[in-house]
């Protein structure tokens, strides 16, 4: 059985962040989103992997490149437009070369990973087997409906959904699916669905069995999604400190401390995490903040927020929250007169100011 993660499309939910990095390497916990799915995959027994690239290719080999660290023998294989995801199956028809494959969504967060689905996908052999998620909201997905245990029907991002179960973005397939992406049209976005595709099957009387899983799981599209994501994982986080921390400084709670940070007079109060080479200089870091490596806070307040690698924060009079602060960011007091907000922001930002 191979795998299939798929790492195109262009992030424009989470504008402008996407503009410069691949949503898929977006950091959560201060681990990229991807890792987490390299790692479930590599937990379930499966080494050969395709990752479909597209715009963001260059950034997503450099991250992963050959993928030994997690044990994988990946492949890359090049998507040049984002048309849909059965279209990055039907790019891929050479390398999956008619076998099993799990296909996984490069920006979905499963916190249990896959292990248990794959087991039961190899156990009974269906031609496709889907994950499925009760949600609140639905119409945001692909949703399923099931009678009596078999899936009947589905419909990609309905205005009024048969049910609260949404396509996780985690699908097993055989070989069949190679013709259901073949049939298919695009959809009203212009896109080739593959909720089409399984719809095909369904249609053609292949077996197309659910997993409903109950663990937590997240689509990490939106910036409400990834500061969920990083809160949930930052959960789970152990404490260690590899870095400096003084003693004027008061560290409570799950905190990692990573390689080279330094905390001066400041208080963390995990769980948290601070990046390898950040400083952190007369603030305070609350709960659920992940703070990414070579970041400067300084005189300034965070709490429940992810900040991308080397940026800096410094002398801000107001507490920071729920935000996600992009890389090489300088956020800082201006002592300027007149007193004014000077902001340089990059397309689709969005600011909250007192
Ligand atoms: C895609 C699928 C959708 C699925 C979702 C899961 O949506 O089309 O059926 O529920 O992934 O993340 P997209 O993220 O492309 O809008």
């Amino acid at each position: 059985m191979k795998a299939l993660v798929l790492c195109g499309g262009s992030g424009t939910r989470l504008r402008p962040i996407t503009h410069t990095t691949a949503k898929q390497l977006v950091p959560v916990a201060n681990k990229p989103v991807l890792y987490y799915g390299l790692e479930a995959i590599a937990e379930a027994g499966i080494t050969d992997v395709g990752i479909v690239v597209g715009e963001t290719s260059r950034e997503i080999k450099q991250a992963v490149e050959d993928g030994n660290r997690w044990g994988l023998n990946v492949s890359y294989i090049f998507q040049d437009k984002p048309l849909g995801l059965a279209h990055a199956v039907l790019v891929s028809e050479e390398y999956i070369a008619g076998d099993e494959f799990v296909m996984y969504l490069g920006d979905n967060l499963i916190r249990d990973g896959i292990k248990a689905c794959v087991d039961q996908y190899r156990e009974n052999r269906p031609n496709c087997q889907i994950l499925l998620a009760h949600v609140p909201e639905p119409q945001r997905f692909g949703v399923a409906e099931l009678e009596g245990g078999k899936v009947v029907r589905l419909v990609e991002k309905p205005d009024v959904p048969p049910s609260d179960l949404a396509l996780v973005g985690v699908y097993m397939f055989d070989g069949s699916i190679m013709d259901a992406v073949k049939a298919i049209k695009p959809s009203g976005r212009g896109e080739l669905e593959i909720t089409d595709a399984i719809q095909w099957l369904i249609d053609q009387g292949f077996t197309v069995d659910p997993h409903v899983i109950d663990g937590w799981w997240k689509d990490t599209g939106r910036l409400e999604d990834m500061l969920e994501a990083n809160r949930i994982m930052l959960e789970d986080v152990e404490p260690s400190s590899h870095g400096h921390v003084d003693s004027a400084s008061d560290v409570v709670g799950r905190v990692v401390v990573e390689k080279g940070a330094e905390v001066i007079g400041s208080t963390i109060r995990g769980p948290a995490v601070i990046g390898e080479g950040t400083k952190i200089i007369n603030s305070f870091i609350g709960p659920y903040t992940a703070i990414y490596y070579g970041v400067t806070i300084s005189g300034s307040e965070i709490e429940h927020s992810i900040i991308l690698e080397n940026s800096t924060v410094t002398d801000i009079p107001g507490r920071i929250e729920d935000s996600l602060i992009g890389q090489n960011v300088e956020v800082a007091r201006s002592p300027l007169k007149p007193a004014a907000f000077r902001l340089m922001l990059g397309d689709n930002s969005r600011v909250g100011l007192l």
